[in-house]
């Protein structure tokens, strides 16, 4: 079973408005929906819909969380959330039905979680790694957990034999470098922010156990050369890769939106693009795409198999119009088309 670990999750409420956001104005609300949400739950989502064994895990509590909970049923995702004593979180968009505004977000900071509610869900996780293949930890933390959780969840699971892949921003990735996880997932933004040189964190972060990048990375990649700079993009993700596997991580995938993702895996250097730009909501892609490489470290695939299923996934769920679904026709299509370019 692949184990996910959303530690902030969310009851994510949709409202479409006729037209955009007014300040200062009532707005009717022509309908609602709500799922379970937060970036584990969208992986998990992913995975059970490929017919892959998933266990989502996390912190729940209060009214939210009990229909976050029935939300992941209805849905048969199999779940197994600790319970906390205060109330998951809701993030909402309101989108507009005309189109011309976009989405609007409001997200909740999460509940405040006590020390022994942490030690609650660390029981649980040691309990569920025993029959994990992979675990995937992604998301903010909320305010109570310490700023080095995933360092110790990634040092439990390697405990148990069993490979980590986070997908985290800015402090809690840089926290996590330090535990060695086989695989880190950030888009460019967010490895920007955990190799210190973004703009500050968002507001989920403590600022606890901010720890510096060793340069000790054992499977190295080489520099960026003449050929990381071609076709007129920035090397910049390339680099960034390399530099999460010089910090700690064993493998680094750096997310940079329609233009593809870049690995540092294996002492190699690769580069896969989509064989065509989607439309649609890009939301939840990269959870999509952490979903693919989770598989590929379950069961040991090759990085090119790992990458280019990766990208086909994460293009197929920018079809679907909800974070954690994917198009099952333009998966169809295009993974047969990507291609892996080796710029080692
Ligand atoms: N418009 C698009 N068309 C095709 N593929 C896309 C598009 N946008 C994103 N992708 C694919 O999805 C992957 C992940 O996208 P992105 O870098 O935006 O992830 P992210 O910022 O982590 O997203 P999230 O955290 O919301 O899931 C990209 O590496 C790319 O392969
Ligand atoms: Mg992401």
């Amino acid at each position: 079973v692949i184990v996910t670990v959303t530690l902030n999750a969310a009851l994510d409420v949709t409202y479409v408005t006729p037209g955009g956001v007014r300040p200062g104005t009532t707005h009717r609300i022509r309908s609602v929906a709500q799922r379970a949400g937060g970036k584990g739950v969208n992986t998990a989502r992913v995975l059970a819909s490929l017919g892959e064994p998933v266990l989502a895990l996390g912190l729940a509590g209060g009214a939210s969380g009990a229909e976050l909970r029935a939300e992941l049923d209805a849905a048969g995702v199999p779940h197994g959330f600790t319970p906390i004593a205060g109330t998951t979180r809701r993030t909402v968009a309101v989108v507009d039905a005309s189109g011309t505004d976009g989405v609007t977000g409001f997200w909740e900071p999460g509940p405040q979680v006590t020390g022994e509610e942490w030690q609650g869900f660390r029981a649980d996780f040691r309990v569920a790694v025993r029959d994990a293949r992979a675990v995937v930890l992604a998301g903010s933390l909320p305010p109570g957990v310490p700023g080095d959780a995933y360092a110790d969840l990634v040092g439990m699971a390697s405990g148990a034999g069993v490979p980590s892949l986070v997908d985290a921003d800015g402090d809690a990735l840089r926290a996590a470098l330090s535990a060695r996880p086989a695989l880190v997932k950030p888009n460019a933004e967010e490895a920007l922010r955990a190799l210190g040189e973004g703009p500050a964190n968002g507001p989920h972060h403590d600022g606890a156990s901010v720890h510096q990048v060793p340069a000790t990375g054992e499977h190295g990649c080489p520099a960026d050369g003449p050929r990381a700079s071609g076709r007129g993009s920035s090397p910049l993700p390339l680099s960034l890769a390399r530099r999460l596997v010089a910090g700690g991580a064993g493998s680094a995938v750096v997310s940079a939106g329609a233009r593809g993702l870049v690995a540092c895996w294996g002492g190699r250097l690769l580069a896969v693009a989509p064989p065509r730009v989607i439309s649609g909501n890009a939301t939840g892609a990269g959870d999509a795409a952490s979903a693919a490489l989770a598989v590929a470290l379950a069961r040991g695939l090759p990085p090119e198999e790992a990458l280019s299923r990766a990208v086909a996934l994460s293009a197929a769920a920018v079809a679907a119009p909800l974070a954690g679904d994917v198009d099952g026709d333009v998966l169809a299509e295009l993974e047969p088309l990507v291609a892996v370019r080796d710029l080692t």
